[in-house]
């Protein structure tokens, strides 16, 4: 039912344009020309907020427009113009991130996907892919671990030695704690790991220019290869649902379906624990009323008692005498 939601989403899409992605096309026609002489295309991948468009401004010495929050430009593809490092070209391409605020995350997929697939059906490779992670963050958080996943089922395992998985804000953290979270990103399995297993390279940002010169100047001699989704959808014909990458999104959209109804759960099992509490409340209360109302009850009947007792009004000797004949 799920892969059915997000193939009715992903063709609903393809209904309509992207709304930003307008300028980008001239640039692409620029971007194969130079990829034809020894030119070098990278993409740059990552949560949002991660710092995408600041990296690729910086090396590529543009002026894209830095996504702030409900920016629905930044939820398309941005091909930065090429420039030149070390007597290469060098195109970076920005994408967007999940989390979207304007676009879901079925969306993004299929933009993600749309781009690479015509690309690559264009026969223009990537040369690598720059996978940005906050250093920032205490710790990970669940759309960041999202957006890792579907990178890595995007990638998929033979492209990883063309992954730099680079870390940045450095700056915006204590170095000590920063090295002891790098540190743990490469020891938990389910993260940075499997990408740094598998030949990604584990880099440090830390917002210059030299320092994201130096990152790309990584990738100069290697040579490119197809990512899993641009072989799954192009070689292999495959619908983007059915791809690593799709199947991905729709377990976590799965996931987050069932995280819901967990919380809802908890919450219902909470108020229904809060009811059984009131309820025993109200019980204990109502026995102590009865039981008030029973003493009450009681001390009237020995009020009443007293009233009737027949030796009320005597005095002197003869209350006692009347007292001692009814003991
Ligand atoms: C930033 O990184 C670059 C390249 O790794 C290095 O040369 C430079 O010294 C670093 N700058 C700072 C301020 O840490």
């Amino acid at each position: 039912m799920f892969t059915a939601i997000l193939k009715f989403v992903l063709l609903y899409h393809a209904l309509l344009q992207p709304g930003c992605s307008g300028w980008s096309k001239g640039i692409h026609a620029a971007a194969s020309d130079l990829n034809e002489k020894s030119g070098l295309a990278i993409a740059v991948m990552g949560p949002t907020g991660s710092g995408k468009t600041t990296f690729v401004n910086l090396a590529s010495g543009s002026n894209m427009h830095v996504g702030m929050g409900l920016q629905s430009c930044t939820s398309a593809i941005q091909v930065a113009p090429p420039f030149a490092l070390d007597d290469r070209q060098v195109t970076l391409i920005d994408t967007p991130g999940f989390d979207d605020t304007a676009k879901s995350d079925a969306q993004i997929l299929e933009i993600l996907a749309t781009h690479l697939s015509q690309e690559y059906q264009a026969g223009r490779r990537l040369s690598g892919v720059i996978y940005l992670h906050r250093i920032s963050d205490v710790r990970m958080s669940g759309i960041s671990m999202r957006t890792f996943r579907i990178f890595r089922q995007l990638c998929g395992d033979t492209a990883m030695t063309n992954v730099a998985m680079v870390t940045t804000f450095w700056e915006s953290v204590d170095k000590a704690v920063a090295e002891a979270r790098e540190k743990e990103l490469v020891g938990q399995h389910t993260f940075f790991k499997h990408a740094v297993d598998r030949g990604a390279q584990l880099l440090r940002h830390n917002d210059t220019i030299e320092s994201a010169h130096a990152i790309i100047r990584g990738f100069l001699g290697g040579s490119p290869k197809p990512l899993l989704i641009q072989e799954q959808i192009v070689d292999q014909q495959m619908r983007l649902a059915d791809t690593s990458a799709g199947a991905e999104l729709d377990r976590e959209m799965l996931e987050q379906i069932e995280d819901h109804g967990q919380e809802k759960r908890i919450l219902q099992e909470e108020a229904e624990e809060e009811i059984r509490e009131r309820e025993e409340q109200a019980r204990q209360k109502a026995e102590a009323d009865m039981a008030r109302h029973h003493e009450e009850v009681a001390r009237h009947q020995r009020e009443i008692a007293r009233l009737q007792h027949p030796c009320r009004g005597r005095r002197g000797m003869r209350r006692v005498a009347c007292e001692l004949r009814e003991l």
